[in-house]
């Protein structure tokens, strides 16, 4: 009895030993490990983008967990007052299959844009799909997804599907510039490179070229930050990581310099590929944070974020190994965990 009363003792210690040190871990940042939300989910927002309304960062991406409906794709939208904490927001968009995309089609990278004349959301996503005439490739449409909401964290209606100014798109970014205009950045295979797009007053076309980067690379992420605009890519090796690299101009249009690795080339970005950079300013400084996924394209619903602080500045960019960091949201300041 005693033997037994002990045992049970020693369990509910342990419990509450470890229970104890995991609720101690500090509020931070972790790259590459499950990033759970407010209900202790691991969050589900791969490929995905930040839209800041207010002091409300919203964060939309491919929700990929288990037992989603098949016949659906679904993107997530996640809220936070300090991109470290987030509370699930529930499905922005549930789409089935538009315009005949195929059964395999596929929705990736959802980006939103908040339009302050119309008072909208509107998402853009990458869909891709073999198309009415089917075959094996999930990947020959190569069109844009539009669609629209009131409120940012959904329900978006889809609006359309089309080829940004007539041309294959598959991997896009969102760009957003200091005097707030918006940009649709898409990589495009048969010019072999992406191009930096503005959209019309509405945000629901792409209207005019603005850049054109002659060179293969997708997951494009853009920032501005001092005076300069830094470009980051990544190669097209479908889900593998490659050696992301980075370009500078002087203004949007180009001239783009030529790219250079964001880390060293041999640790393939760490695992990760890029999707955004998000410029933090706070009252003593900016950060400015990659954001990447780590995929796991056999396991998607485990695939995981690489987010850290970049090293920028005076036309340099570097990727710092990956470590656990925290931000101060309000100072902006960023800080490795020792
Ligand atoms: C690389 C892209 O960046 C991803 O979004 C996805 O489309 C994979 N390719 C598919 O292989």
């Amino acid at each position: 009895m005693t033997t037994t009363f002990h045992r049970l003792l020693l369990v509910v210690s342990w419990l509450f030993i470890g229970q104890t040190a995991f609720a101690q871990k500090p509020a931070a940042i972790y790259p590459g490990e499950l990033w759970p939300d407010s209900e202790g989910n691991h969050i589900q927002a791969h490929g995905g983008g930040i839209l800041k309304i207010k002091k409300t960062y919203y964060w939309y991406g491919e929700e990929r967990r288990k037992g989603l409906d098949p016949d659906f794709r679904y993107v997530s939208c996640y809220a936070s007052d300090d991109l470290v904490h987030w509370k699930f927001k529930g499905d922005a968009l549930k789409l089935s299959e538009p315009d005949s995309a195929g059964k395999t089609w596929v929705l990736e990278r959802p980006k939103v844009f908040y339009n302050g004349k119309t008072k909208k959301f509107v998402m853009y996503f990458h869909l891709d799909g073999p198309g009415p005439e089917g075959g094996r490739s999930s990947y020959k449409l190569a069109r844009v997804g539009t669609a629209i909401s009131d409120k940012p964290e959904g329900p978006f209606t889809y609006v359309r599907s089309f080829r940004p100014l007539g041309l294959e798109s598959r991997d896009i970014g969102q760009f957003v510039d200091d005097d707030g205009s918006a940009y649709l950045v898409f990589e495009s295979r048969p010019s072999k490179g992406f191009y930096i797009a503005s959209l019309s007053a509405d945000y629901l076309n792409v209207e005019k070229e603005v850049s054109f980067i002659r060179s293969p690379l997708e997951g494009g992420a853009i920032v501005h930050y001092e005076g300069l605009y830094y470009a980051i890519g990544s190669a097209l090796t479908g889900w593998r990581a490659n050696p992301n690299k980075y370009a500078t101009a002087t203004s949007l249009a180009g001239p783009w310099s030529e790219f250079t690795d964001i880390a060293p080339p041999e640790a393939n970005t760490y695992g990760s590929q890029s999707t955004m950079m998000v410029k933090v300013t706070g009252t003593k400084t900016t950060t400015v944070i990659f954001l990447a996924d780590i995929w796991k394209p056999a396991t998607q619903w485990d695939s995981r974020y690489l987010w850290m602080p970049l090293e920028i500045g005076g036309g340099k960019l570097r990727l710092p190994a990956p470590r656990p960091w925290t931000l101060n949201i309000k100072t902006g300041e960023a800080a490795i965990i020792p």
